[in-house]
């Protein structure tokens, strides 16, 4: 397994690989990894010969008072993980690599992906301003850097994901994207590198989320269709005070559009704030089982 800091020397290794016709997965991260990546890992050692994984704690997605700079940094162990995976490179640039002297007010990076706003200013993005043009920008270079044929993606990020799909296909660009499913641990909380920040007892008020998901989604099953009638179940088992509850929402799985009567293309998305730690989760209600 290489690991490799620069732009030219991923470009020149992966260059090598497609002469030879090998097909290249892409597996954007932040580091920190945990079981949830290493789904993602997995699914694309066994899909493409080659699998690049990228580790980039990214500036441009963080607000002024978010946790870039606390973010957990462990490339040591990371690195770790993906040799044992099979990983063929870990690419692991610096913030000035990425976009040179201070990326803010110089000349050196000044062009966004902006996604539609639409997408964009609701859920996460209502909180988070200006985050997902930090992640489209990077993923769009991660993309152009690496050129893979596949990409894989958590839904644990849902909007992300969605977002990112929009983004491929009314750029143009040719990957694929693979969504991969959401890895939780033995009590059902979606694996998150912000766990971390979580005490016992959060990690405990903190299974509300998955509780109230896999609740409606059980109503759903049984017939239930009307999504007051459904958030209203969510509101019963919350032992939480309501202003922990960022948002409970139902959406369209391609157009995040708002639904009123749940179906198969509805995702119900949640956010709270467990122990002072934003913590976020969703279930697809078509998902069988
Ligand atoms: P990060 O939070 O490190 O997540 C990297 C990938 O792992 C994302 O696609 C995310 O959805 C997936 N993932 C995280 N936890 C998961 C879980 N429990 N189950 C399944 N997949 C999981 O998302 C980002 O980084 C960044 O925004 C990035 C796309 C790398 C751009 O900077």
């Amino acid at each position: 397994m290489l690991l490799i800091h620069t732009i030219e020397d991923v470009r020149a290794q992966i260059k090598s690989w497609k002469k030879d016709g090998l097909t290249v997965g892409l597996v954007p991260t932040m580091g920190a990894l945990h079981a949830g990546h290493m789904s993602l890992i997995n699914k694309c050692t066994e899909r493409c010969d080659k699998t690049v994984v990228s580790i980039f704690v990214n500036p441009i997605q963080f607000g002024p008072s978010e946790d870039f700079d606390q973010y957990p940094r462990t490339l040591e162990a990371d690195a770790k993980l993906c040799k044992k995976a099979g990983v063929d490179i870990i690419f692991a640039p610096t913030p000035k690599e990425m976009y040179g002297e201070g990326h803010i007010l110089s000349n050196d990076f000044l062009t966004y992906v902006v996604p539609p706003f639409f997408y964009s200013n609701k859920l996460c993005g209502k909180t988070r301003v200006g985050h997902f043009d930090g992640v489209c920008t990077v993923v769009n270079k991660l993309f152009n850097i690496v050129q893979p044929n596949f990409a894989f993606f958590g839904e644990k990020d849902r909007q992300q994901l969605i977002i990112l799909k929009k983004m491929v296909k009314d750029l143009n660009i040719p990957v694929t994207i693979v969504p991969c499913p959401i890895v939780r641990d033995e009590n059902g909380l979606a694996l998150s590198s912000r766990n971390k920040y979580l005490s016992q007892k959060s990690k405990k008020d903190a299974l509300v989320l998955n509780k109230i998901l896999f609740n409606i989604k059980s109503c759903y099953d049984n017939g239930i269709t009307d999504v007051r009638a459904l958030t209203e179940t969510a509101y019963s088992i919350m032992n939480f005070q309501r202003q922990s509850l960022e948002y409970l929402e139902f959406r369209d799985q391609d157009t995040l559009e708002e639904k009123l009567t749940a179906d198969d293309n509805t995702i119900v998305f949640i956010a709270v704030k467990v122990g002072g730690v934003r913590l976020i989760d969703n279930i697809a209600l078509g998902m069988i089982g």
